[in-house]
C-alpha cells in the first residue's frame, strides 16, 4: 500500500493591473469575460458568469451563463464560450479561457471555481487542441488566478482513453 498525492500550482495576481503588468493579452481576456457577464441570463440565481476564449486566431469568443425555469436546462458560461468557439472556430485550439462573476445578491471578491463538468469540457477541449489552455478567474474585483492547463484545475481526469 501507498500514498499519493497530486501537487498543483497556480498563480496569483493582486488584481488585474498586477495581472496586465506581466500578461496584457490575459488582462484583455479578463475585461471581455466582465463584459460578457453583462449578458449573462440568470433570474432564479442573480449570480451572473461572464467567460471569454482566445483562440489561437487571435479571435476572441464570449459567453456567458443563461439559466431556465427547468433548471438543469440552463448552461455555464464557460461552456457557452467553448461551445461557441468550437461551433464559429472549429479547430482553432483555444489558449486561455477567463471567467468572472457578479451577483445581485453579494459582491463576488474572489476568483469563480468552474464547476465539474465545466472542467470536464475543459479537459476534453484542451485534449483535442493539443495545447495547454490557461485558465484565468477573477470574482466581481480582486485577486486573479492564473492556471496553467486544466489538469492543474483538476486532477485524476476521466479520459477519451479510458474508452
Ligand atoms: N455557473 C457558471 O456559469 N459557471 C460556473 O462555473 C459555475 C456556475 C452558473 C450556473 C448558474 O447559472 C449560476 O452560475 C449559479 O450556479
Amino acid at each position: 500500500m501507498k500514498k499519493q498525492q497530486f501537487i498543483s500550482g497556480y498563480t496569483v495576481y493582486e488584481d488585474e493591473k498586477e495581472l496586465a503588468s506581466h500578461a496584457s493579452a490575459d488582462a484583455r481576456l479578463l475585461l471581455q469575460a466582465h463584459e460578457a457577464a453583462k449578458n449573462s441570463y440568470a433570474p432564479y440565481s442573480k449570480f451572473h458568469v461572464g467567460a471569454a476564449v482566445r483562440l489561437a486566431n487571435g479571435a476572441i469568443v464570449k459567453g456567458n451563463n443563461i439559466e431556465n425555469a427547468a433548471y438543469p436546462s440552463g448552461l455555464c458560461a464557460e461552456r457557452v464560450a467553448m461551445f461557441a468557439a468550437q461551433a464559429q472556430y472549429p479547430g482553432v485550439p483555444i489558449e486561455a479561457l477567463a471567467i468572472t462573476a457578479c451577483s445581485e445578491i453579494t459582491e463576488v471578491t474572489e476568483p469563480v471555481a468552474p464547476c465539474g463538468a465545466c472542467r470536464q469540457v475543459m479537459v476534453e477541449t484542451e485534449q483535442r487542441s493539443g495545447i495547454p489552455m490557461r485558465i484565468i478567474c477573477q470574482g466581481h474585483i480582486g485577486p486573479v488566478f492564473v492556471f496553467d492547463g486544466v489538469e492543474t484545475l483538476m486532477p485524476f481526469i476521466f479520459l477519451t482513453k479510458f474508452l
